[in-house]
């Protein structure tokens, strides 16, 4: 792997599953992950086998059916936990074990009414208990977003010792800014004298809107594996959206990372998983909405008739999405009017459009979005000179 790669893990099957009412059968399961795999992610998380035994059921199906991609099961500090990982796991080709614990003093005192010594030990047993069924073994510090850097760089110099292959720095609550997430990984890398045998991966929630953010600040300080799902599904407010991190390295070249991921791909399978998780996108989601590249102010109508970068900085075709689309609303313009009428062949010349835009903006003016049909009837009208002429 180049230090330029940024490996993208994806967690859709694992973290975006935990979204209430987004639980899938393990066929359904099976089916996204031979998608996740065509769309070149890097690692999948297939599932939390010890949970119950259908997502054991799903994770070996997975493990059966991929055959390039490295399968990732989740696992507490617990070896119990981590034996059924690797059951799980035991036909995958690249198995992966990701096993970890909450390193904050929240967690550490709250959830497991410990102490930072005891904790590290932990940490360091767990993965050296996975490393007995795979070389590659992932730690997670669970809330590592609100743990206290020194205290971190410890847990993870350790864990690498331990035998850690990739050491996950989870946001777990989404409370990092950018810039305190960015200057965390730093620290690592300044602080931890063995950083260098392991991947640093990004985990970022999105509680505050920030979980792509945060992901991409990892990026620039180190971090080259992110942890995200399609549509940014999962716990509570979702998880950094794999579609906005995949598009932002590959739109800014000049920062040099580039990912693995077949763009163009990215629509078709947002909305297989928008679909089989009957969780709808929102319109204005950025890459996989329906109006990321809808257009329909008269003031951007006309610039990007004119020249579509003026408004839109990818092309659609390069994420798999339908072409870009002028919408026609009370907000719409001249040049906007024309362009439609003209897909529907007729070709007015300023005169025509002058005359047609009044009555098309009292029309537009009594609903939301003007159909083919409505500018159908007021050509016809047009023709039987019925429009407004003020
Ligand atoms: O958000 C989180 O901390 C997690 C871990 C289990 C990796 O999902
Ligand atoms: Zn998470």
């Amino acid at each position: 792997m180049s230090n330029n790669q940024v490996l993208i893990f994806d967690t859709t099957l694992r973290d975006g599953e935990q979204v209430p009412g987004c639980k899938l059968n393990p066929v359904e399961k099976v089916r996204l992950a031979l998608e996740l795999e065509e769309l070149g992610v890097d690692i999948i998380e297939a599932g939390f086998p010890v949970s119950s035994p259908g997502d054991f059921n799903s994770v070996e199906l997975i493990s059966k059916s991929i055959k390039n991609t490295v399968i990732c099961a989740l696992s507490r500090a617990v070896e119990k936990d981590i034996e059924v990982a690797a059951a799980a796991l035991k036909y995958a080709k690249r198995p992966r074990i990701h096993t970890g614990i909450g390193t904050s003093d929240s967690h550490i005192r709250s959830k497991f009414s410990s102490n930072r010594k005891d904790i590290l030990l932990r940490a360091v047993q767990c993965v050296k208990w996975a490393r007995n069924f795979t070389d590659d073994v992932e730690f997670y510090a669970e809330d590592a977003g609100r743990t206290d850097n020194e205290y971190l760089a410890r847990v993870i110099e350790a864990v690498i010792k331990a035998g850690a292959t990739t050491v996950n720095i989870p946001d777990t609550t989404g409370y990092c800014l950018p810039h305190q997430y960015g200057e965390k990984i730093a620290f690592l890398i300044n602080n931890v004298s063995n950083i260098d045998k392991a991947v640093i991966s990004s985990h970022c929630h999105n509680d505050l809107g920030l979980a792509t953010a945060n992901a991409i600040a990892g990026v620039l300080n180190g971090a080259r594996q992110i942890e995200c799902t399609i549509n940014g599904l999962g716990e509570r407010a979702g998880n950094t959206s794999l579609e906005e991190v995949v598009m932002i390295l590959k739109q800014h070249p000049d920062l040099g990372y580039y990912t693995g991921i077949q763009t163009r791909k990215l629509n078709p399978i947002s909305k297989l998983v928008a679909d089989i998780m009957r969780m709808p996108v929102q319109p204005n989601k950025a890459i996989v909405g329906s109006n990321a590249f809808s257009h329909s102010s008269g003031i951007h109508q006309d610039g990007f008739l004119k020249d579509t970068s003026t408004y839109e900085i990818i092309n659609p075709e390069e994420v798999g999405a339908d072409a870009s689309k002028i919408v026609l609303t009370a907000r719409s313009g001249r040049s906007a009017l024309a362009h439609r009428f003209q897909k529907l062949g007729f070709s007015y010349n300023r005169n025509d459009i002058d005359i047609l835009y009044k009555s098309f903006l009292q029309m537009a003016d009594m609903q939301k979005e003007i159909e083919e049909d409505d500018l159908l009837q007021l050509a016809q009208q047009y023709q039987l000179k019925e429009v407004v002429v003020a």
